[in-house]
């Protein structure tokens, strides 16, 4: 087990999760809802990343969610920080060595699509990677060429939409592609990404999603939309802008989440 894995043990006494849960902006405040929980910061934990952006807590969480054991990373590194797309790797291998074999990432994203307006929550289906790497370049194991033709597991989509529908809570459905960012798209870029076949653009999850496939772990996504993509609308894009946003489609996310740890879909 690696030191993070080990400290992390430690640290939670003889809660066991199974689940992890990457909290997105809009989301950090469902870390304050864990029942009983230990906090841990990132610098405690060798390898995790130290969080630059505003808006970006860098702690892990534990304890239970609807009486359910779960860990939530709140901060995540993104490729724009630093150029290092493997750069959760660490943190991804101390979980599944802890003994998580599922993990629900979440996101902000503009959509390419009107009728799916800022507010809106969007369960990744499929991704697009149009960052040009791959988190696992360098990696000298046959391991590295992995499977994605079903990256995001199809029981668990089907327990986000039963607890979306249990609760009266929108859910679109669509594909995610992956830009590096920080700059924002181009209206031309937003083009391309709608005859790509994506329905929101972002600048994280992909790469962790391909770390978490590479480590066997089943995984979830959800975006959600602060925002039209570039050009389709009057607004000028901003980080201040998607941070305003986020709480909306946060608190409709929350509201599946809560649903989805209370159901024995998790179990
Ligand atoms: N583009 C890329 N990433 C984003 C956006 C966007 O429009 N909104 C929130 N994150």
């Amino acid at each position: 087990m690696n030191a993070a894995a080990e400290e992390l043990k430690r640290r939670l006494g003889g809660l066991a999760p199974s689940v992890a849960l990457v909290l997105g902006s809009g989301l950090g405040e469902l870390a304050g809802e864990v029942e009983d929980a230990v906090r841990i910061a990132y610098g405690d934990l060798p390898g995790f990343p130290p969080s630059t952006v505003s808006g970006h807590a860098g702690a892990v969480v534990a304890g239970r969610l609807a009486g359910k054991p779960v860990l939530m990373l709140a901060g995540r590194s993104h490729y724009y920080e630093h150029g290092d797309a493997a750069a959760m790797r660490p943190a991804l291998e101390a979980l599944a060595a802890l003994g998580i074999d599922r993990l629900i990432l979440t996101n902000a994203a503009g959509s390419l699509d009107p009728d799916m307006p800022p507010g809106s929550v969007m369960l990744v289906i499929d991704h697009i990677n149009f960052s040009g790497t791959n988190p696992l370049i360098g990696e000298a194991t046959d391991r590295r060429f992995v499977g994605m033709s079903e990256a995001y597991d199809l029981r668990m989509r089907a327990a986000f939409l039963k607890a979306a529908q249990e609760t009266g809570t929108a859910l679109h459905q669509g594909v995610y592609m992956w830009l590096s960012g920080p700059s924002f798209e181009t209206p031309a870029e937003i083009r391309m990404a709608r005859i790509m076949g994506a329905d929101a653009v972002g600048m994280s999850t992909v790469p962790e999603v391909i770390l978490a496939r590479f480590l066997g772990l089943r995984v979830a996504a959800c975006s959600i939309i602060t925002n039209l993509g570039a050009g389709m609308s009057e607004d000028e894009l901003s980080h201040q802008g998607t941070k305003d946003m986020a709480p909306i489609g946060g608190a409709r996310l929350a509201t599946i989440l809560r649903k989805l740890f209370a159901s024995e879909a998790l179990a």
